[in-house]
């Protein structure tokens, strides 16, 4: 299975800088054209930037599919402010991050309308990476297989498959600090990952099951190595593209 190596841009960036960032991304693809036989690329810009960055792609032709960071649990109507999954689906999008744990902080998200949220999404043709992982304290205490088994039971919609699904563990104490999980602690959470899968989905053996949390292009390696590691989702170095690009070179 290719790797995906997904940038969660998140809530950062111009309109210029969002075209700069994609258009290194799209040279640095041409110059290494052999990168996509190991790799699937994905950005996921700010809502506002994805027309801009799907056709800065139309217009290269880089083999880089795009995704939103959030979408709406309801159909198209009266939902102010919100984003639907069809809105998504209809500018060019492949897939949707949901149940993000800054998501899950900052609007208190439950994994019960991520599911929701999720579901929507596969009705409007989009794919859906479901993120989950363990604040530091539930580590701590021990309790992180419990918490991530919960909110995979929680946040999978009856519709998911591995054709439609993918998972991101991202242990919230690893986001954005420098501090990314030990691979040991990886290949125990993404095959504790693998299994819990298996209560639901047929085709659980073939879900890809990404990491986040401080992804670098010098600890990519090493985390690829990792049985189970399907890709990355990455934040802060899925800002520059040398970094984006090394992480998939480091696969
Ligand atoms: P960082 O790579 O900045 O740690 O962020 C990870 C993340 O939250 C991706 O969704």
């Amino acid at each position: 299975m290719k790797k995906l190596i997904a940038g969660n841009w998140k809530m950062n960036g111009t309109q210029a800088s969002a075209m700069d960032l994609i258009s290194a991304i799209g040279i640095g693809l041409d110059e290494n054209p052999s990168l996509t036989d190991t790799c699937d690329f994905l950005v996921c810009p700010p809502a506002l930037h994805l027309t801009i960055v799907k056709d800065a792609i139309e217009g290269t032709n880089a083999p880089v599919s795009i995704g939103g960071q959030d979408c709406s649990a309801n159909d198209n109507g009266a939902h102010t402010g919100d984003v639907s999954s069809d809105m998504l689906a209809d500018i060019g999008c492949e897939y949707v991050i949901l149940g993000h744990s800054e998501r899950r902080a900052d609007h208190e998200e439950t994994s019960a309308y991520i599911s929701e949220k999720a579901g929507r999404a596969l009705i409007s043709g989009l794919k859906v990476i479901i993120c989950v992982g363990e604040q530091e304290e539930e580590r701590e205490e021990g309790r992180e297989f419990d918490v991530v088994a919960k909110q995979l039971r929680e946040s999978l919609p009856n519709s998911a498959s591995a054709a439609n699904t993918v998972i991101a563990y991202e242990p919230v104490w690893a986001i954005g600090t420098g501090k990314a999980a030990t691979t040991d602690d990886v290949a125990a959470m993404h095959s504790f990952i693998r299994k819990t899968l298996q209560e639901k989905l047929a085709d659980a053996g073939d879900i890809r099951i990404l990491y986040g949390g401080s992804v670098k292009p010098d600890n990519a390696g090493d985390l690829f190595k990792v049985e189970n590691v399907d890709g990355a989702l990455i934040g802060g170095a899925s800002l520059k593209a040398d970094q984006y690009l090394g992480i998939a070179k480091a696969v």
